[in-house]
């Protein structure tokens, strides 16, 4: 049977391709019911760095300033063997074995879009890769929420005039091509990502700093008061003030969660400087909270492996869940994409009818699956 997973990502993918449907069509509503993960939380909270420990390899763009300025949609497939790739959407048949290659591609094609203007565009990246050493998950990356668009100076402006502003010396920095309003923006667009009732959010933020100023809380409390889709991910306790520790904070006592808080200890910028490989980095993150007494008590439920874990096997209990729901909608899709088709004539000769030929296949494939998931957990049918 077809990993839930990988169905749903395909259906995503598919569903992206093909853009605009059309007035009244399933397809949007379609997307918005399929659940996704999406990773939100201050800049330098430490995002980049909780996904690339999750998928065990350096792969994103780094650097100060609002470096992810595009969605990344990232679908992490789990192979049996053999070596590990990465593939984009927007360049099918091209297989990457060099993730600094990845990375770099990840920056072009984020200007491509942008035109290096830096601004900012809800248009996503779809980056796939896979490897034995990842389990089945989606990812969404989204920019960093931010006060001030820090970056390259172009102007500096200190205004100084305690009558309009409260502090006397509150500044604003521009940015080279950036507007004022990309601050705006990005919280918007992230907003328009986690407000969808099927979204999960994993939610960053770094433990040296207070919670009630945690930029990922904020938002995921506007959208999710009661904490019941949210997962807390406390990032940087080993750069803790001495005397201080986050076993309140990963015990929901600071800000209570359905699900129990994770705590990760990614590389600092000093072993990223030095190259220390993603693999010693989780051998060091795993020793840390055995050997830390404060923490030892907590440690299996602790670091990016567990996160990885705790996210695939939610991503698929969520779908589970949600499969009488999509399979309705789905079977009005497939009706949709027939009516369609006929009306085109020769599907597979125009380009807008191969994208719909493949959708449908895959609607069918989806609808197969359900009925074999749904077959496998009916109390008295056989397992599956
Ligand atoms: P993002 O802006 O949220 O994507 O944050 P990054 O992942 O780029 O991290 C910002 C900086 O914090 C980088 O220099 C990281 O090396 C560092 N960093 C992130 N997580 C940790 C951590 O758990 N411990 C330490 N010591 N440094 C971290
Ligand atoms: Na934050
Ligand atoms: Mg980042």
């Amino acid at each position: 049977m077809e990993n839930l997973i990988n169905l749903v990502n395909k259906l995503q993918r598919a569903c992206t391709a093909l853009g605009d449907f059309g007035e009244g069509s399933s397809l949007p509503t379609l997307w918005d019911a399929l659940p996704t993960i999406a990773v939100v939380g201050g800049q330098s909270s430490g995002k980049s760095s909780v996904l690339e420990s999750v998928v065990g390899k350096d792969f994103l763009p780094r650097g100060s300033g609002i470096v992810t300025r595009r969605p990344l949609v990232l679908q992490l497939h789990r192979i049996d063997e053999g070596r590990e790739y990465a593939e984009f959407a927007h360049q099918p048949r091209k297989r990457f074995t060099d993730f600094a290659a990845v990375r770099k591609e990840i920056s072009d094609e984020t200007d491509r879009e942008t035109g290096r203007s830096k601004q900012i565009s809800s248009v996503p990246i779809y980056l796939s890769i896979y490897s034995p050493n990842v389990v089945n998950l989606t990812l969404v990356d989204l920019p960093g929420l931010t006060k001030v668009a820090v970056g390259e100076f172009k102007h500096l402006i200190i205004l100084d005039n305690p009558l309009t502003f409260p502090s006397s010396n509150t500044c604003m920095i521009l940015v080279e091509g950036q507007s004022e309003s990309i601050v705006a923006d990005i919280e918007n667009m992230v907003r328009s990502y986690i407000e969808k009732p099927n979204c999960i959010i994993l939610a960053v933020s770094p433990a040296n700093q207070d919670l009630a100023t945690s930029d990922a809380i904020k938002i995921a409390r506007e959208v999710d008061p009661q904490g019941e889709r949210t997962f807390g991910v406390l990032t940087k306790i080993d750069l803790m003030d001495k005397g201080t520790d986050a076993v309140d904070m990963l015990e929901g006592k600071s800000y209570r969660l359905k699900f129990p808080w994770i705590g990760v200890v990614n590389r600092s910028q000093a072993d990223i400087n030095k190259s220390v490989d993603m693999i010693a980095a989780r051998r060091r993150e795993r020793e840390y909270f055995n050997t830390t007494p404060e923490y030892k008590h907590l440690a299996s439920k602790m670091g990016s492996e567990h996160l990885g874990k705790v996210l695939s096997k939610h991503l698929e209990t969520v779908i589970k869940s949600r499969i009488p729901g999509l399979q309705s909608l789905i079977n009005k899709t497939i009706i949709e994409l027939e009516t369609e088709l006929s009306r085109l004539g020769k599907p597979i000769a125009t380009d807008a009818g191969g994208k719909l030929y493949m959708i449908m296949e895959i609607c069918r494939a989806f609808d197969q699956t359900f009925k074999e998931h749904l077959d496998g957990i009916r109390p008295g049918g056989d397992k599956v």
